[in-house]
C-alpha cells in the first residue's frame, strides 16, 4: 500500500499527543508542529471519529503513533496492529498484560512489517493511571515497580523492546536495552492537568527515554508553535 508517510525514525523525540476532537484542529496542529517536533500521537478520540483518512492524513506531516492500547486475542491484536500500519502509523501501543503469546506474534508481525519500513510495536506496562490502591486484587501482591519490570522482561522476551512508561519508571528499566516511550512530561511551570508523577524533558531523556509524549502543555498553549519550540530546545540546550 501507498502510504504518504514523513519516514520514522524521528528527528526529535518530541511527540505531540493530538488530543483533539475534530480533524480541523488535529490538522491546523499537526500543519503548524510538523517542522518542529518529531512526530504526532492520536487515539481513539480521533481514531474512532475519523479513522484510516486521518491518521493518514497526520502521517504525511509526521511520524504517528497510533496509541489505541490493544488487549486481545492474538488475531484480533494483530489484524488491528496491520490495519494502523496499513494507514501509515510508525508506532502503536499493545498491553503488556496481553501476554507472552500475544507478544510473541507482536515481535513476529514487527518484524515483518519493519521489512517495508521501520516501525514499533511499544507494550504498556502498568497505567500511569493507576496507583497501588487502584490494582485489581489479583494484583495487589507486588508493588506496581515490580509488575513493571516484570512486564517489561516478558515483553523482552518475547522479542518487542518498546515499552511505554512513566518517567519515574525509567531507572527501574535501565540497562535493559529497551526502546522507552514516556507521556507524563512538563515543564515545572506547567499545569499539570490529571498526570501525577511528572518529570522535566531535559531530565527523562537524561534518564533514558527514547521518547517523550507532550499533550496539553502544547496543544491548549496560546502559542503552541512557541511552546513546542521552547520543550524541543530543552532538549539541546547546555546545562
Ligand atoms: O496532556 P498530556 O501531556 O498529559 O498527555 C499525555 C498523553 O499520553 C495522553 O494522550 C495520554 O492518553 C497518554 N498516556 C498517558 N499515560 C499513559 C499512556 C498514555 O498519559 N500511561
Amino acid at each position: 500500500m501507498n502510504v504518504n508517510q514523513k519516514s520514522f525514525p524521528m528527528k526529535n523525540p518530541i511527540i505531540v499527543a493530538l488530543d483533539v476532537d475534530t480533524r480541523d484542529r488535529a490538522i491546523e496542529l499537526a500543519d503548524g508542529l510538523t517542522d518542529i517536533v518529531g512526530g504526532f500521537k492520536v487515539g481513539p478520540r480521533l481514531c474512532l471519529r475519523y479513522g484510516e483518512d486521518l491518521i493518514r492524513e497526520v502521517a504525511a506531516r509526521g511520524p504517528v503513533f497510533v496509541d489505541n492500547k490493544h488487549f486481545d486475542i492474538p488475531s484480533t491484536m494483530i489484524a488491528s496492529v496491520r490495519a494502523s500500519f496499513d494507514a501509515g502509523a510508525s508506532l502503536v501501543t499493545v498491553h503488556a498484560l496481553s501476554g507472552r503469546e500475544a507478544l510473541f506474534k507482536m515481535a513476529l508481525l514487527e518484524k515483518e512489517l519493519n521489512q517495508i519500513r521501520p516501525f514499533r510495536i511499544l507494550a504498556v506496562t502498568v497505567l500511569t493511571s493507576w496507583d497501588q490502591s487502584s490494582l485489581p486484587s489479583v494484583m495487589t501482591a507486588q508493588p506496581i515497580s515490580q509488575h513493571v519490570v516484570d512486564l517489561a522482561r516478558l515483553v523482552q522476551s518475547s522479542g518487542l523492546q518498546g515499552i511505554v512508561c512513566s518517567p519515574h519508571e525509567l531507572d527501574l528499566l535501565q540497562n535493559m536495552n529497551l526502546y522507552l516511550v514516556t507521556p507524563g512530561i512538563r515543564f515545572s511551570m506547567d499545569d499539570l492537568g490529571d498526570q501525577k508523577r511528572v518529570m522535566g524533558p531535559e531530565q527523562a531523556i537524561r534518564r533514558g527515554a527514547n521518547a517523550l509524549v507532550v499533550g496539553r502543555p502544547i496543544i491548549d498553549a496560546k502559542n503552541p508553535v512557541e511552546t513546542a519550540t521552547e520543550y524541543v530546545m530543552a532538549l539541546y540546550e547546555k546545562k
